[in-house]
């Protein structure tokens, strides 16, 4: 269940209605008026906003209190609640230690949020700007200012890394995200130096475009470069160091690098580096710094060639440094040591005598003629540190361009990126002796002031005009005056200064310090030396002048003005550097300059047309404000100098700020957004105004007792004059949402359990209709596929006799398919079994194969499990058959008796018989009658037969031995009986003539005999009567008849007579 929630932040930061404008509200207060008149003392809110201040100027009661103004940022430093707006500008005070507020979960929370409802931070400044370039599609620019040291290129830093993580990427989207990202510090390395005001500072001015496509994502970046801060590489102050590149390199490259560069490990053997005494730095790390610039340097797409050449001209600038002169007495410079020109030679890939030469001797063209002419030794080392100054700043000036190839846009069917510009530009300076850079670095100052003096009065001015309220136009310092003393045509300080570098005749600094005191001595923000009133001439040296800045004032000294101005570099330098063979170089230098005899544009002219073209940048895009303060010069955590802090205040107009923003009123909203807010605090109101906006906030503003000088209602906003005002109707809210809290819960429960309800019945229901739905479906779908299946099966009925065609096929092979399974259902399980499903036509032939393969089955299935005791008797049965099937009576009867082993076993065989058989193995015995062969008279007698031959056994005595060899044949009848009878040879005179005899297993018995004889084929079968031998030629009969029952008697003819049952009818 969802819950009703009210944020309060422990801070009592936060929280604050409509927008961009500064309509801002704090969210607690001491006193409310609740809408029922009663005020409540609300003191927590008390305490918090005692503690923590407001997080908007524009809330601060006494306004036009500087004193009032600083103790509110003192006492958010306090509680490191850095940022503060005054309206839409961000004041912001450089914490000197990290505030864990730049986390990724920190920019969710600003992320695509209103302004007013999250407490201040440098990430609601770019969303917002990010928004309004997404929703109105304007392009933006934020400007941040502040002087060296507050905070300028962090807050920039920081606003590209949230625009990285937050906004939307792709694949190839992302390697520029990396790309913007990774600029920083390769820029840094080359641009920044640790100074006495800012271990980091940008020591060039900086200008950065983000571009982003119709989905919001970054796609490109261009960045513009102000003046570099070119005679750093040559000196530095005490305790300000070179830029960070030089001492990244010694302290961070490899052995390998070095060597190739010919460079030491250590700092203090570069005269370039020595000057402001401090190669090292407790903040800094260079050899770490140095790795992460080698590696930013890839990502932005430096080859490993390119590092190495922009390293060699690096290295060239040390060794140039360390080039030393000699020659003071005769007056004519020479070149002490070759170790560096060696070096440079290889370096920068040029002759080495030809840069020896160049160095020592400067080429004038004077009417087409060429001279030369040796230099002194002053003049040399300043044609050295010209050169070193030319190589770098131009070589930073490619660095830029390079890193914009890298950055830039590249798809060309989209033409017009949305943009937001980052200004990050060096912030007024004052140093003990202020030179050229100063004055350039102030004047830029003051041209941001004037843009930002300009937008903020006639943005404020317009919405009133718009909105059709009237107001009072408030005094403020306009510091045109300044901009127009510094770059007025012909009247400014750099016409003059220009007019100084370029005039024949002995032009020099101090000439043109005279010069001004003509031209514009009489100006109230000029004074020098001499025209200042004795107090100021005690601060102020002979060579300077003093600008009153908007700022503040800043003595300038002129030396070195015109040499800087004039950014010379002798001609035969030129011409080497246009020689080399470091391909930077020869884009550095272009040959095409040494034709143009034109004197190039002083580096002030320069500086004033790249200003004015920033501005026109700047004017083009909405611009957003970020003013950030330095709490302290000693780079501490935690110290907040009130003095330094008061100045820094005055001088970036933040009172004049705050005054413009509440010269009028105080806050303005929306009277939609002001209604949606406050609406609960009036019956009339609450909970929904039908009427139109306007009058529904005029209805509320009674109410709570509004008096008519607090408010004005314009045409789509309402003007809140003192923030006290708002204080207590916000108060009054507050007081409100925790009753209405308390309501609004149980309503929302009973309202969520009720539609909880609802939404399950009508879930039920829907779920029944589906499943309904889907089960007739279902069925219509069956039915229908049932109505197909009968109409084709009773076409292809139709067609059954038919070629197989479409219309039968089915039916066809539906047919086939049914007989095969009806088939394989009732297959005959033993081989007895004949039946068999009657097949369709078109099976007949597959149905037989079948039929055989399943008899063969049966039959094989059944051989494989007979086992050989069986096999044996079957063996048996299969010589019966074959001897006795349809051929002999009692055939039929005997095949369901299985065969004995033998009919008489060992007891029933009279020892001495066996004992006279001796070797020989019985194989079987079995009780017989013999009848003599003389008057046919019957005797019990045992058949014995061996392996070789069958004995004829009475009680104890062998009787007869017939040898199988000379068993002539074997007779019996056709009929039931048991007689048969053994045919023996009758010249054998040990014989007595054939043997007849009757056994009852006459089938067995005969088999087993004509088994063990192997006389299959020598038993008869008899019809009517068999004729034996009886011995000495005499033939006996023995004559067959079937009767009623067995009777075997001697005949009157003499013959034995036999009549056998009737068994089977034939
Ligand atoms: N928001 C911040 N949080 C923590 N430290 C900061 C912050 N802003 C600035 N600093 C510290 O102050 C130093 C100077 O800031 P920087 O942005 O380089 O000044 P500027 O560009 O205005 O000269 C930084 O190197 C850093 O140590
Ligand atoms: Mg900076």
């Amino acid at each position: 269940m969802m819950e009703l929630r009210i944020q309060l932040i422990p801070t009592g930061e936060i929280i604050m209605p409509p927008g961009k404008n500064g309509e801002n509200y704090c969210h607690s207060c001491t006193k409310a008026v609740g809408s029922d008149g009663v005020r409540i003392t609300m003191e927590s809110a008390l305490t918090a906003r005692d503690r923590v201040g407001v997080q908007d100027f524009v809330l601060l009661e006494n306004f036009t209190s500087e004193a009032a103004f600083i103790e509110n940022l003192r006492k958010r430093f306090k509680e490191n609640l850095i940022y503060t707006y005054i309206g839409s500008v961000l004041v912001s005070v450089n914490p000197y230690k990290d505030l864990e507020i730049y986390t990724k979960n920190h920019m969710e929370r600003y992320r695509g949020v209103n302004f007013y409802e999250v407490s201040p931070h440098i990430y609601a400044v770019a969303d917002n700007s990010y928004r309004s370039m997404r929703t109105e599609r304007r392009d933006q620019c934020i400007l941040i200012s502040g002087e060296s040291g507050a905070g300028k290129t962090e807050a920039s830093k920081k606003i590209l890394q949230y625009y990285a993580i937050t906004c939307p990427a792709s694949d190839q989207v992302q390697t520029v995200k990396d790309r913007l990202l990774q600029s920083n510090p390769v820029l840094e390395a080359f641009g920044n130096a640790k100074t006495l005001r800012n271990d980091n500072s940008s020591r060039f001015g900086k200008y950065m475009d983000i571009q982003f496509d119709f989905k919001g994502a970054p796609v490109g970046g261009h960045i513009l470069n102000y003046l570099l801060e070119k005679s750093r590489v040559v000196h530095q102050n005490h305790g300000e160091r070179n830029f960070h590149i030089f001492y990244q390199l010694i302290e961070g490259g490899e052995e390998d690098l070095l060597r190739r560069l010919g460079l030491e490990k250590n700092p203090q053997q570069y005269q370039y580096l020595v000057k402001g005494n401090c190669p090292k730095v407790s903040s800094i790390n260079d050899r770490s710094d140095w790795k992460v610039v080698r590696k930013a340097l890839t990502v932005i797409g430096f080859n490993d060639d390119e590092v190495e050449e922009l390293l060699n001209i690096i290295a060239s600038v040390l060794h140039l440094g360390n080039i030393q002169f000699g020659g003071e007495d005769s007056g004519i410079a020479y070149i002490t040591t070759d170790t560096q020109i060696k070096y440079l030679s290889r370096l920068l890939g040029v002759d080495g005598l030809v840069l020896k030469e160049a160095l020592t001797h400067k080429k004038i063209i004077a009417k087409g003629e060429e001279l030369i002419s040796p230099l002194n030794l002053e003049q040399a080392a300043s044609a050295r540190d010209a050169l070193s100054k030319a190589v770098y700043g131009r070589t930073f000036t490619w660095l830029v361009n390079k890193i914009n190839d890298s950055l830039a846009f590249k798809d060309e069917s989209y033409k017009n990126p949305s943009v937001i510009g980052l200004l990050d530009i060096y912030g007024f300076e004052v140093f003990q002796h202020n030179s050229f850079e100063q004055f350039c670095i102030n004047y830029c100052n003051e041209k941001l002031q004037q843009l930002f003096i300009e937008l903020t009065l006639k943005s404020e001015q317009d919405e009133y005009e718009a909105e059709g309220i009237t107001w009072e136009p408030v005094q403020y310092f306009n510091n045109k005056i300044i901009c127009d003393l510094v770059e007025e045509k012909f009247k400014g300080i750099i016409s003059i200064l220009d007019e100084e570098c370029l005039r024949p005749g002995d032009a020099s600094d101090i000439t043109f310090l005279e010069k001004l005191e003509d031209t514009v001595g009489g100006h109230a923000h000029l004074t020098t030396h001499k025209l200042a009133d004795g107090k100021t001439r005690k601060v102020m040296g002979r060579e300077e002048f003093r600008l009153l800045h908007y700022a503040g004032e800043v003595n300038y000294n002129v030396n070195g003005f015109l040499d800087k101005n004039n950014d010379l570099l002798f001609r035969n330098l030129k011409e080497v550097m246009c020689m080399s063979e470091n391909t930077i170089l020869t884009q550095c230098f272009d040959r095409v300059e040494l034709k143009d005899n034109k004197r190039p544009e002083t580096a002030a002219t320069q500086f004033k047309n790249s200003l004015a073209k920033l501005m026109e940048i700047l004017m083009s895009k909405e611009p957003s404000y970020v003013r950030c303060i330095k709490p302290n010069d000693a780079k501490q955590a935690g110290r907040f100098d009130e003095v330094l802090i008061r100045h820094q205040v005055k001088y970036l107009g933040l009172m004049e700020n705050l005054r413009v923003r509440r010269a009028g009123f105080a806050y303005r909203r929306r009277y939609e957004i002001f209604l949606q807010r406050y609406k609960s605090l009036c019956p009339e109101t609450w909970p929904t105004w039908e009427g139109k906006q306007v009058d529904g906030v005029s209805t509320l503003v009674k109410h709570l007792g509004y008096k008519p000088e607090e408010y004005k209602l314009g045409r789509s906003k309402i003007f809140i004059r003192f923030p006290k005002t708002l204080f207590a109707t916000e108060d009054a809210l507050e007081t409100r949402k925790h009753s209405l809290a308390t309501k609004l819960q149980s309503g929302w429960k009973g309202y969520t359990q009720k539609t909880k309800y609802r939404k399950l019945r009508s879930s039920a229901v829907m779920i029944q209709s589906w499943w309904k739905g889907i089960l007739a479906r279902r069925r219509a779908q069956r039915k229908r596929q049932a109505v197909d299946s009968i109409r084709r099966f009773i076409k292809g009925f139709i067609y059954r006799h038919k070629e197989r065609c479409p219309e039968n096929e089915y039916f066809l092979d539906y047919v086939r398919y049914s007989f095969l399974i009806k088939l394989r259902k009732n297959l005959p399980k033993t081989v007895l079994d004949k039946s068999w499903p009657t097949p369709p036509a078109a099976l007949v032939e597959a149905s037989e194969l079948l039929r055989k393969m399943n008899m063969q089955n049966m039959v094989w299935r059944y051989c494989k499990k007979i086992n050989p005791e069986w096999k044996h008797q079957l063996e048996q049965k299969m010589v019966a058959s074959e001897i006795f099937k349809d051929k002999k009576d009692n055939y039929p009867q005997s095949v369901p008796k299985l065969f004995v082993g033998t009919r008489l076993n060992g007891e029933e065989i009279n020892p001495k018989v066996l004992q006279s058989l001796g070797n020989e193995k019985m194989k079987y015995a079995v009780p017989v009658t013999k009848y003599d062969r003389k008057g046919y008279k019957a005797r019990n007698r045992q058949l014995l037969l061996t392996s070789n031959s069958a004995f004829i056994v009475e009680e104890g005595k062998l009787k007869q031995r017939i040898d199988y060899a000379s068993l002539k044949g074997i007779s019996v009848s056709s009929l039931s009986d048991g007689v048969f009878v053994l045919h023996v040879p009758t010249e054998d005179n040990k014989q007595k003539g054939d043997v007849v005899l009757q056994s009852d297993h006459i089938i067995e018995t005969l088999t087993k005999v004509a088994i063990c004889a192997d006389k299959i084929h020598s038993i008869n079968i008899n019809q009517g009567s068999i004729t034996f031998t009886v011995g000495h030629g005499k033939e006996g009969t023995i004559d067959f008849t079937s009767g009623s029952e067995l009777l075997v008697a001697k005949a009157k003819n003499g013959h034995l007579s036999v009549t056998a049952p009737r068994l089977n009818s034939r």
